[in-house]
């Protein structure tokens, strides 16, 4: 059973305040609703997850907010490495230690902004699953990829690297969200047909790399310029099982319009 997913990215946005105050409408959503908002572990009557991903000065704040709710807090991006002399960065234990259950991996302004290859996506998944944390891999072409025929390839080579050795049974809470590039923040959304079409190429190709079962149960999120209007018709879609929120997940009303829209039973 797959319980479409609704996270929200809030990026570098908001500052403390404003992110307390974000947190705290959802919690209170999450309370006058918990027959329909399920939690990371989507047990019971549990219709739509939701997960939010502060920036890293916030995180603690949000998830004590949170605590007792089910909406599971994620870091925005995590270090390949353990711990050491590596200014700057956050490792996944400390994700972990301020109360995380997942993380982002390979956000395309992860990959085009700041470089990061799907060689290092592979071991920051690799270094988020070895801390516990449920691992979020985006994947997507960008327009001049999809305009030169290669959304496949590129989606294809961005699932091989990043779960490059990974097994299925270290697997089990791994997310998918499928953005294209030229659909992020641009407010230019795929189509529902084009959404559903990279949507089914990943879930075949999980079912070849791993087993249709696992194929079959994984959730795979869209995400790109999803907001109140079109999160309907994106969430209807087969194999669409939820969205990853950047922009209209900044505010409590449009965000929750979004999870209002999911569809009303698992897959
Ligand atoms: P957007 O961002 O909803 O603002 O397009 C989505 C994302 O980058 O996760």
């Amino acid at each position: 059973m797959r319980i479409p997913v609704i996270a929200g990215n809030w990026k570098m946005n908001l500052d403390r305040s404003a992110a307390v105050a974000l947190a705290r409408e959802l919690r209170d959503h999450a309370a006058s609703s918990s027959a329909a908002v399920g939690g990371a572990s989507g047990g019971g009557a549990a219709r739509v997850e939701i997960g939010v991903a502060p920036p890293f000065p916030y995180l603690e704040a949000v998830r004590s907010l949170l605590r007792g709710t089910p909406i599971w807090v994620a870091g925005q991006n995590v270090s390949h490495e353990k711990l050491g002399a590596f200014t700057g960065e956050v490792a996944a234990s400390m994700l972990v230690d301020v109360g995380c259950s997942h993380v982002l991996v390979g956000h395309s302004e992860r990959r085009h902004l700041y470089g990061e290859s799907s060689d290092l996506v592979g071991r920051k998944l690799a270094a988020a699953l070895a801390a516990g944390l449920a691992p979020l891999l985006c994947v997507g072409e960008t327009l001049a990829e999809r305009q030169a025929g290669k959304t496949n390839a590129v989606v294809l080579e961005q699932l091989e690297s990043g779960l490059k050795g990974q097994e299925e049974a270290s697997l089990g809470r791994l997310l998918i969200a499928y953005e294209p590039v030229w659909a992020i923040g641009t407010g230019v959304n795929a189509t529902p047909a084009q959404a559903g079409e990279v949507h089914r190429l990943i879930r075949e190709w999980l079912g070849r790399r791993f087993s249709k079962a696992f194929a079959a149960a994984t959730r795979i999120l869209y995400g790109g310029s999803v907001k109140a209007e079109n999160a309907a018709e994106l969430l209807a879609v087969d194999d669409v099982d939820g969205a990853l929120v950047g922009g209209a997940s900044l505010t409590a009303a449009s965000f929750l319009k979004i999870v209002a829209a999911c569809p009303t039973r698992a897959r």
